[in-house]
């Protein structure tokens, strides 16, 4: 079988600028396709012989396409999901066209050298010590075990204990200490870990979701003094986008030596823009931190970066090596990008790093992050005149609205899913059911906010 493969590739991007370019328009963004459709779409008995690779592609096209949920699009709200850049998704699609493996600087150096360009360009971004090694994960969760296997890693050798050698049973106990408001994914972290979420010491939050510093100093002081201690803190609250003060944080763990790990999945972009950089002022002062690049930086799924202000621990919590390795592991060297997560052979996520961030540039960056902040301010304005209480403090780009009550929540969240203008979920916050919206996607714009304003309101009846 012959491909005419530039056809196939021209094809393949036609439909997915056709699909991209109808997102800011009028089909629903949620398709609500059911499940066991699509499989039967997709399914039935693995033919026998090979299919031309053309009509793979339009078989593809016709039985996932019409189920797509616009999550790319302007108006998706749920989660944090982010969008992709332009010069990001184009690298992503020669990410796969040149298909290298960025595992060291022999399997491709194209995609070492990205990595350390654009890893060294988000460190400038946000701050962070020039001098940290940055791992290029599948997203937050990864980068979350990552940095609290490096954490893992340090404050068991500063305890006489190596963990990589001789793992956890019989070592020092390690007290992880964490904001009450923390994310799910840091628990995840913990089990893999072999902590198990049971260890966590929580520490009690503000009314809007932030660490209460005087608390942790209180539950730090509540332990054995000297023993092996991280502190896990966040940047940007799933339900509120509130950060922990740093600086009292990093105060407070100082005095005991503790390891701090900082989660700014999406928050810590704050970073990286002069009007809400003071909400994370002090993030610098951390030993480690997990950043997604797929949420706000919109680069395509999936990347995350694993931020580690001790190379070696990082090292030493991830690298390994074996003889066929060839330029890989030998003393003196610096990490490869595979000695910094825990994949072995992986994709070369940092091209579209590199793309995304040559795009916009400082000011790019900025812009989209005040952009998207000024979003969830005009959306929660547009909500406050028709009537709606909001329940957060607005810090970031996200907003949790009360409809007044647990049912009239969820029925207007079904009801503004229904409608397919835009897509937002449910969240319990402070023990009550309330609308969730996060703005994290380049594209939308004044237009698409006061849409999905008018289309709450609408639903709301
Ligand atoms: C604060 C925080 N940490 C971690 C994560 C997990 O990130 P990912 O979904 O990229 O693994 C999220 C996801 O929204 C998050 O908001």
């Amino acid at each position: 079988m012959t491909t005419d493969l530039r056809a196939l590739l021209h094809r393949a991007a036609d439909l997915a600028a056709t699909y991209r370019e109808a997102l800011p328009g009028d089909t629903p963004v949620h398709p609500g396709a059911k499940l066991p459709d699509l499989v039967a779409a997709l399914g039935g008995q693995l033919p026998q012989q090979p299919t031309d690779p053309a009509e793979v592609i339009e078989l593809l096209a016709d039985a996932a396409g019409p189920a797509l949920v616009g999550t790319e699009g302007p108006r998706f709200l749920g989660f944090v999901m982010g969008g992709s850049l332009d010069a990001a998704l184009a690298a992503d699609v020669l990410t796969s066209g040149w298909g290298q493996v960025a595992f060291n600087a022999v399997t491709s150096p194209a995609a070492a050298a990205v990595e350390q360009v654009a890893g060294g360009w988000v460190l400038d971004l946000l701050g962070l010590p020039a001098g940290a090694t940055v791992g290029f994960t599948t997203g937050g969760q990864g980068a979350n075990n990552v940095c609290l296997a490096a954490a893992r890693n340090h404050v068991l050798a500063g305890a006489g204990w190596n963990v990589e050698a001789d793992g956890l049973a019989g070592a020092p106990r390690v007290r992880v200490v964490a904001g009450e408001e923390r994310h799910a994914t840091v628990d995840r972290g913990l089990r893999l870990l072999g902590f198990g979420s049971a260890v966590v010491e929580p520490v009690a939050a503000d009314a809007n979701g932030a660490m209460d510093p005087a608390d942790l100093a209180r539950v730090l002081a509540a332990g054995p003094a000297g023993a092996p201690t991280i502190v896990c803190a966040q940047a940007g609250n799933v339900n509120t986008g509130a950060c922990d003060p740093m600086h009292a944080v990093c105060d407070a763990a100082a005095e005991h030596g503790a390891w701090v790990h900082l989660d700014g999945a999406f928050g810590l972009w704050a970073a990286a823009a002069p009007a809400t950089a003071a909400l994370v002022a002090g993030a610098e002062r951390a030993d480690s931190w997990a950043v997604d690049a797929h949420k706000w930086l919109n680069v395509p799924y999936d990347t995350g970066l694993a931020i580690c202000a001790h190379p070696d621990a990082h090292r030493a919590a991830m690298g390994f090596t074996a003889a066929y390795l060839t330029g890989h592991g030998e003393a003196g060297t610096p990490p490869a990008p595979s000695d910094l997560v825990p994949e072995s052979s992986r994709r070369a996520r940092g091209f579209p790093v590199w793309a995304a961030l040559r795009q916009l540039g400082r000011s790019g960056v900025a812009d989209l992050v005040q952009r998207c902040c000024s979003h969830a301010r005009r959306f929660a304005e547009g909500l406050q005149a028709g009537g709606v209480t909001i329940s957060n403090d607005v810090v970031l780009n996200v907003v949790l609205a009360d409809l007044g009550g647990d049912e009239p929540a969820e029925r207007t969240v079904a009801a503004v899913q229904q409608d397919g203008t835009c897509w937002l979920g449910a969240t319990t916050w402070q023990g009550r059911r309330l609308l969730r919206a996060a703005f994290s996607n380049a594209t939308t714009t004044e237009a698409d906010v006061d849409r999905c304003v008018d289309a709450v309101l609408r639903a709301r009846g």
